[in-house]
């Protein structure tokens, strides 16, 4: 197992936003979905170590408390949606001001995202998916273990979608766990081994693509009636009624 959460609670200001939520994850791509406010950033986050949690986290076995700040650093890459960033910094400097990216890698991701164009560019002139393709080739140059991205498919144009999403099924095979939360269910779910359901803070599902969309807990956690077709090893995911 890469990661297994005991009882894992999460609060801010006294208010439980994730509920005692038991499961473990081995390799692979994993999709975190879940309606506005389920906690999905929440459980990145945590498994991140960017937020203090109750009840037990081990990765790869160890206690996340017991991995010095640095180890946990190169082991758990958390790239967010977007950033509030410095207007004036450039696209190049905010890839390269993480000092655990690894230059090669960052070479080749400057190529996949096709940022070069963009390097010299201030980040107060990028479009936002210009931006989250940025933090994407910042995030996947440090070769973390484990990555969790947050929303990323939320601004980026189909193309990048399916560039990072193949991406990330090949990574997987080499042996890191990645966790994407969204609510593109299109395209995400043909690309993931995966799905963890949130619903109010809870892990309502956690299991394979098919089963997730045979069940209820589709219908049940979005409020919303879906079509599922499944074809030559895709799935296409279709809201059609509010349930
Ligand atoms: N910093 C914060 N302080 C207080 N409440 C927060 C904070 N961040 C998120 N929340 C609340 O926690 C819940 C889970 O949020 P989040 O994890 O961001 O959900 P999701 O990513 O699934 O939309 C929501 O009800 C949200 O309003
Ligand atoms: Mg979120």
């Amino acid at each position: 197992m890469v990661i297994e959460a005991v009882k894992l609670s999460v609060s801010y200001d006294n208010t439980q936003v994730i509920k005692e939520v038991s499961f473990t994850l081995a390799e692979g791509v994993v999709a975190v979905v879940g309606p506005n406010g389920a906690g999905k950033t929440t459980l990145l986050k945590a498994i991140s170590g960017l937020v203090s949690y109750a009840g037990s986290l081990k990765i790869m076995n160890k206690d996340l408390r017991d991995f010095s700040a640095e180890e946990r650093a190169r082991l758990i890459t958390y790239v967010p949606p977007l950033v509030d960033v410095m207007p004036d910094m450039s696209v190049g400097d905010l890839i390269l001001s993480d000092p655990l990216v690894s230059k090669e890698l960052l070479e080749e991701y400057i190529e996949l995202f096709e940022l070069s164009s963009l390097l010299k560019r201030r980040l107060s002139k990028v479009s936002s998916g210009e931006l989250s393709r940025a933090l994407l080739a910042k995030g996947l140059s440090k070769n973390s273990k484990i990555v969790a991205l947050d929303e990323p498919l939320s601004h980026i144009d189909l193309r990048f979608q399916l560039i990072l999403l193949k991406h990330l099924r090949v990574l997987s095979k080499g042996g890191k766990l990645i966790l994407v939360a969204s609510n593109q269910l299109n395209p995400l779910l043909s690309y993931v081994d995966r799905v963890v359901a949130l619903k109010k803070g809870e892990v309502v599902f956690t299991g394979d693509v098919a089963s997730f969309l045979r069940s209820s807990t589709p219908e049940r956690i979005y409020g919303v009636k879906f079509e599922v077709v499944f074809k030559d090893g895709y799935v296409d995911i279709i809201p059609r009624e509010l349930a």
